[in-house]
């Protein structure tokens, strides 16, 4: 327990070391989700931005890839441009953009900044219908997983499911919801009912009472409408049973017209020889 406690210290410590940069870098986290418009902000209050570079690593084992030297676009990135105070924008986020941009001034190599663009995604679901049960994932994604551990301990940021009415999810009976500060990511468990059909489930990132970011799901039931499928469900169901019926029945049926059959053969042949007899011992009747 003891020794827990020690190991977690130390990550902290090597965390906060990370984070305040002795060479005077400033560290800055941005959660973004798909299809946002992000922009880096230099932090610098520069009049002039043409010395300005921008390069981005995507994890340790990546060579730095420099995105703008001195104005000028270094790689064929049509989501990229730069900014207004050597901001740089990036269109249309995907989870490819993870990683760290560093704005390096040229004049001033100990003032750069750092930004961790991390991203956050909800993972979909394949198929899902009323009465079954669904767990909804949602996850950081990190510089080498690294930082995201940081984003709560250090950075503040809280991660929390909140319906389409922004209501928090988290005292609400209906999900069970499950965090993990350490694997930066949280689920939520439900039993979907009928009219959660076009519900919309968010997984939000906030820091105090600001949203930072979210990433939704939307409650699809596959194919038709659960309404239409009931229906086509039932008559199914009434087919199935006439088929059954006429299947169970149909021996029955014709064991009692062979009977019947027989029964009158039998009876026809009897009134014959009645009739037979009869009209033969000359006895008046009428059919004979
Ligand atoms: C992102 O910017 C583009 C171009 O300005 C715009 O068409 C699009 O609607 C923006 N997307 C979002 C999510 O704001
Ligand atoms: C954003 O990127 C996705 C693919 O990641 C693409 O399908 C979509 O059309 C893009 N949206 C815009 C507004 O460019």
């Amino acid at each position: 327990m003891a020794n827990k406690y020690h190991i977690y210290l130390l990550e902290l410590m090597f965390l906060g070391l990370f984070l305040t940069d002795t060479s005077g870098a400033t560290d800055v986290h941005m959660i973004v989700s798909d299809g946002e418009n992000v922009t880096l902000s230099c932090n610098l209050t520069l009049s002039d931005c043409t010395s300005t570079s921008w390069i981005y690593y995507k994890d340790s084992n990546s060579n730095a890839v420099r995105l703008f030297v001195e104005n000028l676009k270094m790689i064929d990135h049509e989501r990229l441009s730069l900014g207004p105070n050597c901001s740089l924008n990036i269109y249309n986020v995907t989870k490819e953009d993870v990683g760290f941009f560093v704005c390096r001034p040229q004049m001033e190599m100990y003032q750069f900044t750092n930004v961790y663009l991390h991203f956050l995604q909800v993972s979909p679901q394949s198929e899902i219908e009323p009465g079954s049960s669904v767990t909804l994932s949602c996850q950081v994604y990190s510089y080498d997983n690294y930082f995201c551990k940081s984003l709560f301990i250090i950075e503040g940021f809280q991660m929390i499911w909140v319906n389409e009415s922004d209501v928090n999810l988290q005292s609400d009976s209906r999900y069970q919801i499950s965090s993990s500060t350490e694997h930066c990511n949280s689920s939520l468990t439900t039993t979907l009912l009928n009219e959660d059909n076009n519900r919309e489930l968010r997984c939000q990132i906030i820091k105090g009472t600001e949203v930072k970011t979210s990433a939704r799901y939307t409650v699809k039931y596959s194919g038709n409408s659960p309404n239409i499928k009931n229906v086509i469900g039932s008559i199914i169901r009434v087919i199935i049973i006439i088929v059954e019926f006429a299947v169970l029945t149909a021996p029955t049926v014709i064991l009692l017209l062979i009977i019947c059959e027989r029964r009158s053969g039998k009876r026809r042949a009897q009134s014959t020889r009645l009739n037979y007899v009869n009209c033969s011992e000359s006895v008046v009747l009428s059919d004979c």
